[in-house]
């Protein structure tokens, strides 16, 4: 079913920065009002302004997603939501015996704790109005287990169960409410900043434009899954081979040292914080 973003108010977790903060400038441009939370809230203010500049509407509010009270006191204050873009998220890239557990938890608490009390403040709206989506952003991670990422894409995995198990819960009781989980692989925004891939004709390094976009487009059709690139598509069939050989297989791909020169986005602090000409664009 067609959901166009026109006239809509689409919030975007996480939406300061990287994959969000262009998942809000892309709904602006195709003509949403926007809402963005975020952790950091100054970072959100500047992506507000780039929104206002562009002559949208768009609100900022500095709130952390893991925390159950904050995200019911932003949800009174950001009002009614048609789309609810739950992208926030961290990642450790550490060896299981090398992360904190304060690490750990945080993990879980972003990437998954989040997607609850955040869909809960929204969702009950969306389905007494008869219509709404709630995107959940996941992770190819969440298909497949990689060496160093044994808390994130656990928690990748939790988010696709999360997103697969309300889409089947909105449709049983007719809601008219969309679930659409997104799934890309590696995504050049620094939260993953050096990583690998041994094959970049098939497994590129996405570029966040186009992770953004193909978002955006999926919305607007009322499509319920994007896992990007296409390789990806095939892992839950690769997973009728036996588990050593499906093993061997992510190994021929390079899965498993993809992580191996991980830094992360501590060596990025500053991040791209203007709008390159063209961009939203872009994004439409
Ligand atoms: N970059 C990748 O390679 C990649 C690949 C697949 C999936 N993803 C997922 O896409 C989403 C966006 O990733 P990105 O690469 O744009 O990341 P990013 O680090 O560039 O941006 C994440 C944003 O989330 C915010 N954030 C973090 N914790 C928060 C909290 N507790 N409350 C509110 N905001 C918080 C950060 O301040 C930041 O603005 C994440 O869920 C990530 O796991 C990323």
């Amino acid at each position: 079913m067609q959901y166009d973003l026109q006239n809509r108010k689409v919030l975007v977790t996480g939406g300061a920065r990287g994959i969000g903060r262009l998942l809000a400038l892309g709904a602006a441009h195709r003509g949403a009002r926007v809402a963005i939370w975020d952790i950091d809230a100054a970072a959100a203010e500047r992506v507000s302004r780039e929104i206002h500049r562009t002559g949208a509407a768009a609100e900022a509010f500095g709130v952390d997603v893991a925390d159950r009270t904050a995200v019911k006191a932003a949800a009174q204050s950001t009002g009614e939501i048609d789309v609810l873009i739950n992208n926030a998220g961290v990642v450790t890239g550490k060896k299981l015996l090398e992360a904190q557990e304060d690490e750990i938890e945080r993990t879980f608490q972003v990437n998954v704790h989040s997607l609850y009390w955040v869909t809960r403040a929204f969702l009950g709206g969306m389905v007494e109005r008869g219509h709404g989506t709630v995107v959940t952003v996941a992770s190819a991670a969440g298909l497949v287990g990689v060496a160093r990422q044994t808390d994130y894409s656990a928690s990748k995995f939790a988010a696709f169960g999360f997103a697969e198990s309300l889409r089947a819960e909105l449709a049983k009781d007719s809601t008219g409410v969309n679930s659409l989980v997104v799934c890309p692989s590696y995504t050049s925004t620094g939260m993953f900043d050096g990583v690998r891939t041994r094959f970049p004709l098939l497994l590129p390094i996405l570029r966040p434009e186009t992770v953004a976009k193909r978002a955006l487009d999926c919305i607007e059709r009322g499509e319920s899954q994007l896992v990007m690139p296409r390789l990806a598509r095939t892992i839950p069939v690769a997973r009728a081979m036996p588990v050593r050989i499906f093993d061997r297989t992510m190994n021929f791909f390079g899965v498993n040292t993809s992580m191996d020169g991980f830094r992360g986005r501590a060596t990025r602090p500053a991040d791209r914080a203007e709008q390159p000409d063209g961009l939203t664009k872009e994004l439409k």
